[in-house]
This record gives structure tokens, sequence and C-alpha cells, in this order.
């Protein structure tokens, strides 16, 4: 695991900067906790003594499964989008690689210097993707789910400058700063707390960092909306995204529509 990570890691308890000296056996130098171990292929960041965050929806149940998080990629995603966003979110840009392009693109990552979060990871196409396209960067996936982790961990292997971490969205354990951007794909509808998780966001991210979002917009037929109301999955309306956004304090909202669904970018002044 990439020891690039440490300066930008905080304690999940003490809320200490920079508390591991190592990750094979990370102690918090300031409060004395013991995160699991990175054996597993991810550091685990989630307080015990805290206890583990409540599986509050269908859907987060349904990604703490090995299933689903093995066939999530070429099936699941492609499958749900379709259902929620219609089949424009995904045939106009080519499906997931189109929208890796536009993530990508959003975030400006050849511009720029890292590091690059990947937030709500899943099984870590972007992660990889980002790997891919910044070798000298450091990429951080993050997800809440040991599954999605687990499988991450195999899929992204390959590239010695991805570190993955399980941890709780609405509480980043990364230093105020730590990055010089965030990704966040499909997620938003996920989170129980949007609001806390943008919050997170911005103070994570450096001064002229952007985040770069999707989530689903409109529903593109009565079906749709029905099975998403039924899954209890929230939509988000661009001009409701925007104002809430502007209002945390980020600027420059942009926005594409792919179907129902939509990737938005925003940047911390
Ligand atoms: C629909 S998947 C999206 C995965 C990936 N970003 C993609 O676009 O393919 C949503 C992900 O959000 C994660 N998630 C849900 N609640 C979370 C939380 N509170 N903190 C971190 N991740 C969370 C789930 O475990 C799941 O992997």
């Amino acid at each position: 695991m990439d020891p690039a990570v440490l300066p930008i890691l905080s304690c999940p308890r003490c809320r200490a900067g920079a508390p591991f000296s190592d990750l094979r056996t990370p102690r918090c130098s300031a409060c004395g906790l013991e995160p699991a171990s990175a054996s597993a292929g991810f550091i685990d960041l989630i307080d015990v003594s805290v206890g583990e965050p409540p599986l509050t929806t269908t859907e987060q149940r349904l990604m703490e499964s090995d299933l689903v998080a093995r066939v999530y990629d070429r099936f699941w995603r492609p499958t749900f989008v379709r259902l929620f966003a219609g089949a424009g979110a995904g045939a106009a840009v080519g499906g997931l690689s189109g929208e890796l392009f536009i993530h990508k693109h959003g975030l400006s990552i050849d511009d720029r210097p890292g590091p690059w979060l990947d937030l709500s990871c899943g099984p870590g196409a972007f992660a990889r993707a980002l790997a891919a396209a910044a070798p000298g960067a450091l990429i951080v996936g993050l997800d809440i789910s040991r599954a999605m982790l687990d499988v991450a961990a195999q899929r992204t292997g390959g590239y010695t400058n991805v570190v993955l971490v399980r941890a709780d969205a609405h509480a980043l354990p990364f230093v105020d700063g730590a990055f010089g951007g965030v990704n966040n794909a499909g997620a938003l509808h996920a989170y129980d707390y949007p609001e806390l998780v943008f919050r997170e966001i911005r103070r994570v991210l450096r001064p002229g960092g952007h985040y770069v979002g999707s989530t689903f917009a409109e529903a593109p037929s009565l079906f749709g909306r029905l099975a998403a109301r039924a899954a209890g999955i929230r939509r988000f309306a661009p001009s409701e995204l925007r104002a809430w956004l502007q209002r945390i304090g980020f600027a420059d909202y942009e926005d594409v529509r792919l179907g129902g669904a939509l990737v938005f970018r925003v940047r911390r002044p």
C-alpha cells in the first residue's frame, strides 16, 4: 500500500492529522486507536468504538453483498442506470467508458496534481481509470462496503498508486485540503445526509480543486419513477443541486445531462 497516503490521513476518532506511522499495524500516535490492519487490501478507518454505521436503506444492504459487488460493473450498474435514468444515460456516451471519460475530463486530471479521491468507489472502475490516467499520483478509493472494497482490491491490485480505505463519506478520515480533486460517481442517492457529505468534500479539497459527481435527475418514464420510488432512490433536480452546492461554498457549477442522469462539476474557490 502506497505510504504516500500517510500524511493525508486523519484519525477517525480524535481527528489528529497523519496519525499512523505505518499501515501494516496502524496505531494513532495521538489517541491510541488501532484500526483493522491493511492486510485485507484496504485500511479500515471506521471507528469501532462508535460502532458500525447503520445500513438504513435496501440499497445500502445490497451493496454489502459479495455477489452484488462481483457483478456490479457488468450487470448491476448498467441495469439500474437504464431503469432509473433511461436508455439515454448509458447509450449517449457509450456506457461506463463514456462516463469515465466525462469524470476524468471534469477533474482536469491531465493538468493538475493529485492526490485524487474516488469517493464511494464501489468495485473500483473509476479508481482504476484515474490510476491509469495519473500513474504518478496517489489515488484513494473510499467506500463503506467491505464487499465492494474486497472486489476493488482484487481489481486495482495491478496499480501501486491506489490505496483503498473503508470509511463513512459523512466523516472523511483525511486532513483539510488533502486532495486535488474528488470524484463521486453514482452515490449521492445512497447517503443519509448529502449535506454533510458535501461539506466533507469541500473540507478535504484543496482551494481550486474540482468535485465531480453524478446522480439521478429526472425519471425517464412512469415505470422508472415508480421503480426508483420503490427502491428508495432519491433524485436531485439540477437547480436544487446547484443552489445547495453554492450555499455550501462551491463555485462554477456546470452539468451534463445523460438521459435522466447528470454529471456535475463544481470548484472549491
Ligand atoms: C451505486 S454505488 C456506486 C459505485 C461507483 N462509484 C460507481 O459509480 O460505479 C454506491 C456506492 O456508495 C457506497 N456508499 C453508500 N453509503 C456510503 C457511505 N456512507 N460512505 C461511503 N460509501 C457509501 C456503497 O457502498 C456503494 O459502493
